[in-house]
């Protein structure tokens, strides 16, 4: 039954809400990204991994579902999801859906029946407990932080209850304990599934399990409180193995999970071929090195930035599959951060990131925009960012934490999540080619002008034409998909170097990851006589053991 179809395929994830508005309402829609197929299969996509399109009030742009079998009315209809699954079809493209199942939105109707009535079974759907008394105050029965700031907690109105969140408010944690709830899951999967999609990304997934009874952690770290009680819990193998027994193994799915700081341990064994769990995770250890989303900024650490993206290829190579991520919808723009010089090296940047990263092994994850090289928005203010996530740390550093106003917000733009969400820039005409004209939901980056699709394809340096490049040798070459990861030099802190190596066969990818020219000395286990260069941002590189690597220049090459 299963094919393994996604151990050779590119994935490319749309943002619903910014890819393409056809009704020129501001919103993008399904029917806007039909109309922009071909460009996502000309560029060498395999699949497509749609961010939430279903019904939802919006506290967190779709992460709040609240029905999860009808397509919400501001990206179209059934019918149009319909078109979209032929017309992908048509093209050889399958499709992904996210899966956002560890929380409903608070206005799913399981959860208003819930607050409704206090026998109705829907309570048991969630996690409401009795808060705790101490003295005349009530206190939340756990000291738990969501991982939006705040506490985990939200005391329902008119009782002594409340009821879990672990991200907003209005994303209430469903109870996986209780059999009704995962009865609910697998028929949504399978709703999917007959539908035709080709498999899942699960959000937030290593947070279903929690440990019972709750408690408070007493451990003595400020943020993420809770978290050995909430993160890779007791029942999460278990839970995954019934998903997969009575819906995902029954089709011939590919799963990924986005994994929220996972134990080593418990990562490999949720992608283990022999676990009958995921197929693969998102770790973004690698994201960790410069710090970008924890808005202290750090200076970019290469040595990290390798371990992360390098070591889980090393680890789980022969036993599981990896995937390979530089940008998301939660994430600001990979060639403004790592310490890039945006202005400067743009496109030098944008190929070496591609190169690099989309050259290891394991499955390619391109966001929308990422292969053209956009770039972070430059906002003026508070107002100009819509991630309600932007707003929660904006509160919490000018309130509890006495930040000014001014730090607080540029602390906040360099990392904020919104700089992915702005609409994609297709062309130099209004509003980028997003729409006709009507202001959209979140505004487009100015630099639309000067960066956008219709520019880069036909320009001489194309950040597209490289990735179209870059995926279609990266599907030609068994090396390159199946082969085995070494590292060179770690601890280089300009470098990047690593072969792969298949059935005898072997290449070598080295990069400069830095704005400055520095020399390299070639492995010495490969025979100079022997290398050719297959593939690379820059022309003219020498033939010599020690190389000059110009300012974000990558190389492949090919031990022949
Ligand atoms: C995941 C999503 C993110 C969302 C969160 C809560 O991290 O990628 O966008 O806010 O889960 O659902
Ligand atoms: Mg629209």
């Amino acid at each position: 039954m299963k094919t393994n179809w996604y151990r050779e395929a590119a994935v490319y994830q749309i943002y619903p809400f910014s890819f393409m508005d056809s009704d020129n309402d501001g919103m993008g829609d399904i029917r806007g990204i039909i109309s922009k197929l071909d460009y996502i299969r000309d560029l060498g996509i395999d699949a497509i991994w749609f961010s939430p399109l279903y019904v939802s009030p919006c506290k967190d742009f779709g992460y709040d579902v609240a029905d999860y079998k009808a397509i919400d009315p501001k990206f179209g209809t059934m019918e149009d999801f319909d078109l979209l699954m032929d017309e992908c079809g048509k093209r050889g493209i399958r499709v992904l859906m996210d899966m956002v199942l560890n929380h409903t939105s608070d206005q799913h109707p399981w959860f208003k029946e819930a607050l409704a009535d206090r026998n109705s079974p829907y309570r048991d759907y969630y996690i409401i407990r009795e808060g705790k008394r101490k003295g005349r105050k009530l206190l939340p029965p756990t000291n738990w932080t969501s991982s939006f700031t705040g506490s985990a907690w939200q005391r329902i109105e008119g009782t002594d209850e409340f009821y879990l969140h672990l991200f907003a408010p209005e994303q209430p944690d469903l109870n996986w304990e209780n059999p009704a709830v995962r009865d609910e899951i697998i028929s949504i999967l399978k709703f999917w599934l007959d539908k035709g999609v080709s498999g899942f990304r699960f959000d937030v997934f290593n947070m279903y399990s929690k440990v019972y009874p709750l408690r408070d952690d007493r451990s003595p770290v400020r943020f993420q409180k809770g978290t050995p009680y909430y993160v890779d819990g007791p029942r999460m193998h278990e839970f995954l193995n019934e998903m997969n027994e009575k819906a995902l193994s029954l089709y011939d799915t590919y799963t990924v999970g986005e994994s929220y700081i996972p134990d080593e341990e418990h990562a490999h064994r949720y992608i283990h071929e022999e676990s009958g769990e995921l197929d693969s995770i998102f770790d973004f250890e690698h994201f960790n090195s410069d710090n970008m989303l924890k808005f202290i900024p750090r200076p970019f650490d290469l040595r990290r930035f390798k371990k992360g993206l390098l070591e889980p290829q090393i680890r789980y190579h022969g036993t599981g599959w990896n995937t390979l991520v530089l940008e998301n919808h939660d994430n600001p723009r990979s060639v403004c951060r790592f310490g890039i010089d945006t202005a400067k090296y743009r496109y030098e940047a944008a190929t070496f990131l591609a190169l690099v990263t989309f050259l290891g092994w394991g499955t390619p994850f391109i966001y929308q925009g990422e292969e053209l090289g956009l770039t972070n928005t430059d906002f003026r203010s508070m107002d100009d960012l819509k991630d309600p996530v932007s707003h929660f740390v904006f509160d919490m550093m000018t309130g509890k934490l006495h930040i000014p106003a001014r730090t607080a917000f540029s602390l906040i733009r360099r990392g904020a999540r919104d700089h992915a969400r702005t609409p994609m820039q297709w062309d130099g005409t209004v509003n980028g080619g997003f729409n006709a004209g009507a202001e959209p939901w979140q505004c487009v980056n100015p630099d639309y002008r000067q960066i956008n699709a219709a520019a880069d394809m036909n320009a001489e340096k194309s950040v597209y034409r490289f990735y179209q490049k870059l995926l279609a040798l990266r599907k030609s070459e068994p090396v390159l998909l199946h082969g085995h990861t070494v590292e060179y030099d770690p601890d280089n802190r300009n470098i990047i170097a690593y072969s792969r190596l298949y059935e005898g066969k072997r290449m070598l990818i080295v990069g400069n990851f830095s704005g400055r020219t520095h020399r390299y000395r070639l492995p010495l286990d490969f025979d100079l006589s022997d290398l050719e260069i297959a593939f690379s941002n820059y022309d003219g590189q020498s033939n010599d053991r020690v190389i000059k690597l110009r300012p974000y220049e990558a190389i492949l090459f090919r031990e022949l």
